[in-house]
């Protein structure tokens, strides 16, 4: 029988700030794909179950553009106009106009090119974390640890001078944090558009040695060039530094996995994966569907909108055993928290760089790393954020 999900869930459990709210992983064991009528009145579909999500990422028949998408989860908006995406914001195209922007920025993004900035992202790491132990205990790891390193990381590629952090920083957290409301949305946008126009007016004037300028290098208008930059830097700040916060909070409420990765530094690889599978911070995206399209028995009818979980289907127990389970020792990888098919994550060699060195070098460096105050009051995010994550993530040691 056909499931329905009436309205997408709001909150997690409590206790439970790493699961997927009941609602979806309930959703999941009636089957992979459910009914989900819009506020709007429009009737889509809730896709949780791993195999399926995936599927839909790699069929062409599934769009990204963001004028199809004109139903939100959560709002009626009734009947509204959607813009498409402003020029070079890639994530939200389809092909060709996808492949033209992200194109020349593949070869900034190999395994190699970013294995080669490991040194850089030690060094920014150790540099926060040698503060944070001057500064003696507590510390809030989200503003010593979890944000500063991704955003230095992220600025030095794109060259944008770090000192300008605050003129995007606290904008990218109102777009993606799910609290702001449509005023503060609107001006976070326009004081983010002014300053990256200023940014490409520099980087066309003064060509540096970074991906900006780089790309000043090409036909690419001015226009075109702002929405590159904004993608860039709100995907490679906002979802690495979740990961960090929202991961240092999951390995502390699981002391026997620190323990272990401590005693087994070979383990780093797999358990970066893991950590990525378990916590998917990027858990939601929606795609439209361009011609009726046949999926796990059901039709999904031209221009109907499909919402995937990619972190239901990241604990899908048909693909992972146990998946509710932190493990770091687990061995399948294959998770779905970098996306699949022609937008899955341009960065994520670079996200993993980042947390392969700093998650090892903050347990290394503070053996005795806990939580300064009970889980319970640990401040998450809500479950509207585009990105999950917490708020602050106060922790203490043994100075
Ligand atoms: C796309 C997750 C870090 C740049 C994506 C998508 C996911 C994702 C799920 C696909 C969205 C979709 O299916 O529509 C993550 C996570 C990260 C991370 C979990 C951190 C752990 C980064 C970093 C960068 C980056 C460091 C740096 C540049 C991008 C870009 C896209 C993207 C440009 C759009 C790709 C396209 O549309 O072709 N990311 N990301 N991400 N990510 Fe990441």
């Amino acid at each position: 029988s056909l499931h329905t999900v009436t309205t997408l869930p709001t909150a997690r459990q409590p206790g439970c700030p790493f699961d997927p709210p009941k609602e979806l992983i309930q959703a999941r064991e009636h089957g992979p794909i459910s009914r989900f009528p819009f506020p709007d009145g429009h009737q889509g579909w809730l896709i949780t179950g791993y195999d399926l999500v995936r599927s839909v990422l790699a069929d062409p028949r599934f769009s990204s553009r963001r004028e199809l998408m004109r139903h939100h989860p959560l709002v009626d908006y009734g009947d509204i106009e959607v813009p498409p995406a402003p020029p070079g914001e890639f994530l939200l195209m389809d092909e060709p106009q996808h492949g033209r922007y992200r194109r020349p920025l593949v070869g900034r993004f190999t395994v190699r090119r970013m294995r080669q900035l490991t040194e850089r992202v030690e060094r920014i790491t150790a540099d926060h974390l040698d503060a944070m132990e001057k500064a003696g205990p507590p510390a809030d790891l989200v503003t010593a640890f979890a944000r500063p390193i991704p955003s230095i990381v992220i600025c030095e590629l794109l060259g944008v001078p770090y000192e300008d952090r605050g003129r995007f920083q606290d904008q990218i957290d109102k777009f993606l944090g799910g609290e702001a409301g449509d005023e503060e949305l609107i001006a976070a946008y326009t004081a983010t558009q002014r300053y990256l126009a200023e940014l490409v007016a520099a980087k066309r004037a003064n060509p540096t040695d970074d991906v900006l300028s780089d790309l000043t290098d090409s036909d690419l208008t001015d226009e075109e060039l702002r929405g590159m930059a904004l993608i860039l830097l709100s995907a490679g700040f906002d979802t690495t530094a979740n990961m960090l916060a929202l991961g240092a909070f999951a390995l502390l409420s699981h002391p026997a996995q620190p323990a272990a990765w401590r005693a087994d530094p070979a383990l780093t690889d797999r358990a970066v994966e893991e950590l990525l599978r378990y916590l998917s911070v990027a858990k939601t995206f929606m795609r439209t569907a361009l011609e009726d399209v046949e999926l796990g028995g059901r039709t999904i009818e031209a221009g109907t909108t499909v919402i995937l979980s990619y972190n239901t289907a990241n604990r899908d127990p048909e693909r992972f055993a146990d998946p509710h389970v932190l493990d770091l020792r687990r061995e399948n990888g294959g998770h779905l928290a970098f996306g699949h098919g022609i937008h899955q994550c341009l960065g994520q060699q670079l996200a993993r760089v980042e947390m392969r060195v700093a998650f090892p070098a903050l347990l290394d460096r503070f053996p005795t790393l806990r939580l300064a105050v009970p889980a319970e009051e640990v401040g998450l995010r809500p479950e509207t954020a585009d990105i999950f994550g917490v708020k602050s993530l106060p922790v203490t040691w043994d100075a």
